[in-house]
């Protein structure tokens, strides 16, 4: 079905992030993995993240990854990047370029490892070695140590797009201003 249209960028700009907070909400939200780009030394890099946490307020968003990642490498380097979400049940795009960086909060780490550890899937964070290393053999190795990091993308634009049978519609929001784009 298609969803009704809002006509205004006020309401529109609203709507992404109430369905940001419901994809938190709700498991098979389309949102809940988006794309992450980083640069590379110069080179694109990009790959798929479960959003954990969307902070409306703050404009933030947070995921979970391994400490050695090299996406953790490039976001030291270059925290600018890119979360990429699309939904086919709202037909909507969004492209957010974010800055990234390491969770700060001791307390708000805390938390959340607390958090995974509750769910028991500190296996995620516990390979013997770090994301990426070449290995003999294709079982995972685990080892004592957990490399767990919580990333923080403050969200510093919205490109909203929607694609619809009346004609597609794309929209900005960035720095309390907006404004209609050519799709
Ligand atoms: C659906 C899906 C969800 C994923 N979620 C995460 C995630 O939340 N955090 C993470 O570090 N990697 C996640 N991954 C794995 C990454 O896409 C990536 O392969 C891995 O983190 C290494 O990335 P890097 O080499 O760019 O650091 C996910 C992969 C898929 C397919």
């Amino acid at each position: 079905m298609t969803p009704e249209r809002l006509d205004s960028l006020a309401a529109i700009e609203r709507a992404c992030w109430d369905e940001l907070a419901r994809a938190m909400r709700e498991q098979g939200h389309a949102w809940r993995v988006m794309t992450l780009a980083t640069a590379d030394a110069g080179r694109a890099d990009a790959r798929a993240v479960v959003v954990r946490e969307v902070d409306p307020a703050a404009r933030a968003l947070r995921f979970y990854t391994d400490a050695r990642s090299p996406k953790v490498q490039q976001l030291r380097v270059s925290p600018e990047g890119l979360l990429l979400a699309w939904s086919p049940a709202l037909g909507w795009q969004l492209r957010m370029p974010v800055r990234l960086a390491l969770e700060p909060d001791a307390d708000v780490l805390a938390a959340h490892w607390a958090g995974v550890e509750s769910t028991g899937a500190t296996h995620d964070y516990r390979a013997a070695q770090p994301p990426g290393t070449p290995v003999a053999h294709h079982a995972p190795e685990r080892g004592e140590q957990a490399h767990f990091a919580l990333v923080r993308a403050e969200v510093l634009a919205l490109d909203w797009l929607e694609l619809h049978p009346l004609g597609h519609r794309r929209a900005r929001f960035e720095g309390g201003a907006s404004s209609w784009l050519t799709p």
